[in-house]
């Protein structure tokens, strides 16, 4: 495996993998990578000929400074991982080299953006789509894979594939989960003892719901589950919303869509979690 902070360095690499017809795969992250993330990289690995792995904290998708200041930042560890998995390429540039000088762009991202972690973090999304636009201009790549975790974020992406006239398949992948349930997150290393032990509530009241939906509305639905999870200790809902998989709008009755999906944000303490499941 090639660690490359330079993008003119990884576009030479690239550039000769793609000369031989040789496909890429990109797994873009925020390294204190995890099982989440290392089955993304299978995946990546299974169908593509080149994987590259990108680990940048991205400062233009943070609206919280103290929340930048905070994430992990485990870069050694990360890179053992990415070698051990058979990653090609881990790219791990500097800020400056990301943005050399201060990223202008807004995109146009549409009403996907609006709503719940766009209405909560104004500008997180536009900082995505600037950093995964920037990814994608620089390692062209056939397939990029991200976690369905961040449910939100695959649609907000879609939409800027769509507006930028990338020429690329997105592979959404499953959330994997810690044996209790809690989904894998790189911020779950904050929790303390305490609160890592209740985290586990937040998957198990929205699995419980699948039943509980089936004779009851989407708003009844919500309150269930939102009066689940405040019950439990350090644990305060910032928004559950049942929505359509594709639009990310809310829905209020169940025959609406075809793909109902409930997305939670969570305070546990002061880390903030987010989930999401399938009805
Ligand atoms: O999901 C993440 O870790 C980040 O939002 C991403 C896609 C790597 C962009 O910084």
């Amino acid at each position: 495996m090639e660690i490359v902070r330079e993008i003119s360095q990884l576009r030479a690499g690239l550039d000769a993998a793609r000369a031989q017809g040789k496909t890429i795969g990109l797994v873009p992250t925020m390294g204190a990578l995890h099982d989440g993330h290392l089955s993304l990289v299978a995946k990546a690995r299974q169908e593509c000929d080149v994987v590259v792995v990108s680990v940048f904290v991205n400062p233009t998708q943070f609206n919280d400074p103290k929340d930048l200041q905070s994430y992990p930042r485990t870069e050694q560890a990360d890179c053992e991982l990415l070698q051990a998995a058979g990653v090609d390429f881990a790219f791990v540039p500097s800020v400056a080299e990301m943005y050399p000088e201060p990223d202008t762009r807004v995109f146009d991202l549409g009403p996907v953006a609006e709503v719940m972690e766009g209405a909560m973090r104004p500008g997180h999304f536009n900082g995505v789509a600037q950093v995964v636009s920037k990814l994608f201009a620089i390692t062209q790549p056939d397939r990029a894979y991200f976690g369905e975790k961040d449910f939100q974020q695959i649609a907000v992406i879609r939409r800027m594939v769509e507006l930028e006239g990338f020429n690329l398949e997105i592979v959404p992948c499953p959330i994997m989960r810690h044996a209790d349930g809690l989904a894998m997150s790189s911020r779950n290393v904050r929790l303390t003892h305490e609160q890592r032990a209740v985290a586990p509530a937040i998957h198990r009241a929205l699995a419980a719901s699948v039943e509980y939906a089936k004779s009851h509305t989407p708003a009844e639905t919500i309150a269930h589950v939102v009066d689940e999870i405040n019950s439990q200790p350090f644990m305060q809902v910032e928004y559950y919303q049942i929505v359509d998989g594709k639009t990310l709008q809310p829905i209020t009755a169940w025959a609406e869509t075809s793909e109902p999906v409930g997305c939670v944000t969570v305070f546990c303490g002061d880390v903030r979690l987010i989930d999401n499941i399938k009805y």
